[in-house]
C-alpha cells in the first residue's frame, strides 16, 4: 500500500496541483500555432494591440524559460520588421481591416497617417511601447528600447491637451479614459528606470501623470478605477471596472517607486490591488471580468494584464496574499480552463474550457502562469 503524506492527501482530495515551468512551455507552443510568420502578428487569431500583449508574454516567459528563450529571439526579430510593414499596409486599404473592426468595440478606420507601431489609439501605442521594453529587458538590444522611446514621444505630444487634463484615448480626441493614461504612466515610469541620461525626462512625465491621475476622479471611493471621464463634466463616468485598469497602474506605480525610492507609490498600488481582488474575484479567489462569457476581442485580454502587473508589484514588495492569489489563478487555469487535447487556455479562469480559445485568451492566461511561476 502506498503511504501518502498529509499534503499529498490534501492534494488528492482537493485536486491541488501546482503549476510548473514545463506547463508554461507547453502553453507557449500552443500560442505560437497562432503566430502569423508572414506579418509577425497573432492575426487573425487576435488583433493588433492584443499582439503587443502576446509579444510581452513571450518576452516575459523567455526570461525564465530556457526552452523558450532560444526560439523567442526569432519572434522578436520577425515581429519587429514585419509588424511595422503590416501596420502601414493596413492604413492604406479602404475597407476596415479585421483587427480594427473587432477592436475597440467597432471602431472605424483611422484617419491619421501612421508609421511603424503608431496608430490612432494612444492605448495601442502604449501596449507596443511596453512590449518593446519587455523585449529590451530580455535581450539588452537597444534598438527595442529606442523604439519604445519613439512610441512614447507620439503619446507625449498629446499629453495635457484635453480639457480634463491627462491624455486622450485616441487621436480623434473624443474621450479621456483610464487605460491610455495608465499606459502613459507605465511607459514613462519604465523608461525612467532604463533610459540612462534621459531618465529625468521620463520621470517628470510619470510624476505629472500620476499626480493628475490620482485626482482625476477616475479612482472611485472604493479605490477601484472606472473606465474613464465624462466628456462634458470631466468627472468619473461610472464606466465598467475592468481588470486591466486595476492592473496597468500597479506596474506604473511600482516602477515609479523604484525610480524615486518613494514607498508611497507602492502603498497606493497595494490599496488598488486589494480593492480589485476583493471586487473581481469569485468565492475561490479566481479573477473575472464582468463581461464573461462575451468579452469580445478586447475583453478577452484584460485579466492577464492584471496578473502580470500584480507580479511586478509582488517582485518589488512581496505579500503572501498576492502570491496565493497568483498561484490559485494559475492552478485553476491549468486544471479547469484547458482544452482536453492540446494545451489551449480559454476565457474563464475558473473553467470550464470554452471555445474559441485564441492567441488572446492564451496569452492572457499565460500571464497568470508566468506570474505564479515567478512568485
Ligand atoms: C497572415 O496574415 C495575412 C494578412 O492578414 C493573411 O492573409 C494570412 O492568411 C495569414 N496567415 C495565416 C496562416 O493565417
Ligand atoms: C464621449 O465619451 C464616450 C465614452 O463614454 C465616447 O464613446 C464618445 O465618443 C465621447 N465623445 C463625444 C464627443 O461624445
Ligand atoms: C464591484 O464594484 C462595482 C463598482 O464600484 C460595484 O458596483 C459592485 O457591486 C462591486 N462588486 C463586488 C462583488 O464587490
Ligand atoms: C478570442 O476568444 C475570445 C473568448 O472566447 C472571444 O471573445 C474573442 O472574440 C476571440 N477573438 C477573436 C479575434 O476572434
Amino acid at each position: 500500500m502506498r503511504v501518502f503524506s498529509s499534503l499529498q492527501l490534501l492534494s488528492l482530495a482537493f485536486g491541488v496541483s501546482a503549476i510548473e515551468q514545463r506547463d508554461a512551455t507547453l502553453a507557449y507552443n500552443q500560442l505560437q500555432t497562432w503566430y502569423n510568420q508572414s506579418i509577425g502578428l497573432w492575426i487573425p487569431s487576435t488583433g493588433w494591440w492584443n499582439s503587443a500583449n502576446c509579444l510581452t508574454v513571450v518576452a516575459n516567459l523567455a526570461t525564465t524559460d530556457a526552452a523558450v528563450a532560444g526560439k523567442a529571439e526569432a519572434v522578436y526579430d520577425n515581429t519587429f520588421y514585419k509588424a511595422q510593414e503590416y501596420n502601414l499596409q493596413m492604413q492604406k486599404t479602404d475597407e476596415a481591416p479585421m483587427y480594427l473592426v473587432q477592436s475597440h468595440h467597432g471602431a472605424h478606420l483611422p484617419k491619421h497617417k501612421t508609421t511603424g507601431f503608431l496608430n490612432d489609439y494612444y492605448d495601442d501605442e502604449g501596449w507596443w511601447a511596453l512590449a518593446w521594453i519587455a523585449v529590451y529587458d530580455v535581450t539588452g538590444d537597444r534598438k527595442y528600447l529606442r523604439t519604445a522611446e519613439s512610441i512614447f514621444e507620439d503619446m507625449a505630444k498629446a499629453y495635457g491637451t484635453t480639457p480634463c487634463g491627462g491624455l486622450w484615448w485616441s487621436k480623434e480626441r473624443t474621450y479621456v479614459n483610464a487605460i491610455a493614461n495608465e499606459l502613459f504612466l507605465d511607459v514613462a515610469a519604465h523608461l525612467a528606470n532604463r533610459a540612462g541620461a534621459k531618465s529625468d525626462y521620463y520621470l517628470d512625465y510619470a510624476k505629472r501623470e500620476w499626480s493628475w491621475f490620482k485626482r482625476s476622479g477616475m479612482i472611485n471611493s472604493q479605490n477601484l478605477i472606472n473606465d474613464g471621464l465624462d466628456n462634458a463634466t470631466c468627472e468619473n463616468n461610472g464606466g465598467t471596472v475592468w481588470s486591466y485598469n486595476q492592473g496597468v497602474v500597479l506596474g506604473g506605480l511600482t516602477e515609479l517607486s523604484r525610480a524615486t525610492d518613494d514607498a508611497r507609490y507602492v502603498t497606493k498600488a497595494k490599496i488598488i490591488a486589494d480593492a480589485a481582488i476583493a471586487n473581481l474575484t469569485d468565492s475561490n479567489g479566481i479573477l473575472h471580468d464582468v463581461c464573461e462569457p462575451d468579452c469580445g476581442a478586447d475583453g478577452s485580454q484584460f485579466k492577464g494584464v492584471f496578473a502580470r502587473n500584480l507580479q511586478i508589484l509582488q517582485q518589488y514588495s512581496p505579500e503572501t496574499r498576492y502570491a496565493t492569489f497568483l498561484e490559485h489563478n494559475a492552478d485553476s487555469i491549468w486544471k479547469y480552463d484547458r482544452s482536453r487535447r492540446g494545451n489551449k487556455l480559454s476565457l474563464i479562469w475558473s473553467g470550464p474550457f470554452i471555445k474559441p480559445a485564441n492567441a488572446s485568451t492564451q496569452s492572457s492566461a499565460m500571464d497568470a502562469l508566468i506570474a505564479a511561476l515567478a512568485t
